[in-house]
Parts: C-alpha cells; structure tokens; sequence
C-alpha cells in the first residue's frame, strides 16, 4: 500500500505541473484529496490492513495529503501572480493620450458686468452687501421716503405679494437694511435683481439687476459723489469716458441727479448706440435725504452721505454691442458663449 501512496503523490506531482487555470487546479484538488479522491480512498479501504501496518499508512497518508494541499496553494498564488502580471501587461493606460475635451461654460454678460464692478469699487475700499428679493414695502419705499401714494408704488408697476410683501423693484432697499445694521463709515455696493411689472420687449423686461452704491460718513459731500461716479465711468467703460449732471428727483435723494456718460462707443460724435446724442444715460444718485438716514436712527447733523444706483442690463447692452434685451435671458448658449 505503501507503494500506492507513492505513485499516488508521483502521478499527482507530474499532473499539477500541467495546471494552467484555477479551475484545473480545482479538479486536481478533488480528484487527489477530494471525498472521493485518490487519496481518499486509501484511506477508507484501511481496514484491510493489519493493526501494526494501520497506523504507518495513515500517517503516511495525511503527510501526502498535507502535501497537496500546500501544493495546491501554492499553484494557486503562483496562477493568481501570472494572472496580475498578465493585466499589467494588457492594460496598461496611455497618459500621454488626450482627453475628451470638457464643454466649459462661461459668466453670463451680466455676471460679468457685476463682477467687473465689484473690483472697481472693492478698489476703493467698498464692501459687498446683500438683501432679499422678496422684500417689505417698509424698506423698498417707506423708510426710503417715498410716501403710499407715490406713483412708484402702484399697483401696476410692482408685483405685490402681500399689502406689505412685494418682489423689490430697486436694490435701494438694501440702503436701509445696512444703516439700520451698522453705524457710519458705510461704504456699500449691492448688487441683485430687481421687478417690475414691465411687459417684455427689447428694452424692457420684468426681472433686471441694478447695482446699488451708499457712502455715508462725516462731511460727505456732492464732490465725493462726483469724483466716485468719474471713477467709475472712467474705469468701467474707459479712460476718456466723460461724466454729466442732470439734475432730477428721487424722493430718497437731496439734491438727486441723473448722471449721463459720454458715449464709449463713438466717443461723443453720435452714433447708433447713442441715438446720435453723444451721451448715454447711465444711472441716478444724488445726497442722501436726511430724513432717510433719520429713519434709521443715523444724526444728519453729524453725518451726510450719498446714493446712486444702475441698471446692469443697460451696460451690458451698450459695452458688447446688444440691441436686444430678450438675449440676455433666452439663455441660448451659442449666444452667450460669445462674451
Ligand atoms: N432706485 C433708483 C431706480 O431704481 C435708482 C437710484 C436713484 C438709486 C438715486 C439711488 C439713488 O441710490 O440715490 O431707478
């Protein structure tokens, strides 16, 4: 019997050099030591042996089949190297090949009209505020000094949510809500969109952006208004831009103007973006009203300030050449794309 065990673990070295999958190895491993196996087998027709010779086979036996076993594991390991080995070889990965190009977006002309005078104005020591869309009556007109019969607040130019909730239909609100948060120096622009109950058309639309402007601080006077929007003019829309006083009402403002710039595009000599005057009209301002910094607990005795705010939209259109209002919220891509 002894020397069956040999040829056994002989037929069964010679077999596992053969292997060349885990499956083989699987059915050498069953076939050799499996419940049926080979080995298996000798084991179980033991008992024909005598009780001296019993005990030399069995551990004859179990030795071989400890053998096998590691065998079988180590052709396994080896069968599982050969395999990595082969998939580091295949797939290897090109890092020089180019990649799928990316679609890249790009700002919105009038983000990118925003942003541009964020930086001017951040420049001169200006800080960013901010205030709801979804604004109280309170801020938007009564604390502004625009009284409940003033044509501003009619029914048909503002959306109104409540008696006393409307969407805002100027940023100027977030003048109140900084001066009642915070004491002078205030330095603020506020940029954000805006509602009115305008019907569509090239050079109207119910939802635009206005940017915002509030210095208030001691002996703030017209000159700083001046000198600020000449900076303005000058930096945003070019050097040799000119700036231009009309004067005009805002019940917030005193005195208040309208402020013109000379036209970027033909310089002043008239063109299609003017209409032919040389001028275009730009924003309003003027000397905040004292009784608006009253309303928020600020003394006019001691302090003074001004105001102006823009449309975004207007500058938008004359600085990239627009002529129609509706492109900027169509948002066609290949239209925007463009800026
Ligand atoms: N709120 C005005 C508008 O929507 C613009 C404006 C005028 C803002 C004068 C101001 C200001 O701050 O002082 O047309």
């Amino acid at each position: 019997m002894k020397e069956e065990v040999a040829n056994i673990k002989k037929e069964f070295l010679k077999e596992i050099k053969e292997v060349k999958t885990e499956q083989q190895l699987a059915d050498i491993k069953v076939k050799y030591v499996g419940k049926k196996g080979k080995l298996t087998l000798v084991l179980r027709s033991m008992g024909k042996l005598s009780p001296e010779e019993r005990p030399v086979i069995g551990s004859l036996v179990n030795e071989v089949r400890d053998e096998i076993e590691n065998l079988v594991e180590e052709k396994k390991q080896e069968l599982k190297r050969e395999e990595l080995q082969k998939r580091l070889q295949t797939e290897d990965i090109d890092v020089t090949e180019p990649s799928k190009k990316i679609k890249r977006g790009s700002l919105h002309p009038i983000k990118q009209v925003i942003k541009e005078v964020e930086e001017v104005f951040l420049g001169m020591g200006y800080e960013i505020a901010d205030g709801p869309e979804i604004e109280k009556t309170y801020y938007v007109f009564d604390q502004l000094n625009t009284p409940i019969d003033h044509p501003a607040r009619d029914l048909q130019d503002t959306f109104y949510i409540t008696d006393d909730v409307i969407l805002r239909t100027q940023t100027s609100s977030v003048q109140i809500r900084t001066m009642e948060n915070k004491k002078p120096p205030i330095k603020i622009i506020c940029p954000g969109a805006v509602y009115r109950s305008d019907t569509v058309d090239a050079t109207h639309s119910p939802v635009f952006h206005q940017i915002e402007g509030l210095v208030v601080d001691k002996n703030i006077s017209m000159a700083d208004l001046k000198g600020t929007l000449d900076m303005f003019a000058k930096k945003c829309l070019g050097e040799k831009t000119q700036i231009r006083f009309r004067p005009h009402h805002f019940p917030y403002t005193e005195p208040s103007a309208e402020v013109d710039v000379s036209c970027f595009v033909c310089g002043g000599k008239g063109c299609r973006v003017c209409k032919q005057e040389g001028w275009i009209e730009l924003l309003g301002c003027g000397m905040v009203h004292p009784k608006v910094l009253q309303n928020c607990g600020i003394d006019p005795k001691i302090y003074s300030g001004f105001a102006f705010g823009f449309g975004v939209e207007r500058i938008a259109m004359a600085k990239y050449g627009i002529d129609d209002m509706r492109l900027l919220f169509e948002n066609d891509a290949r239209f925007l794309k463009q800026f």
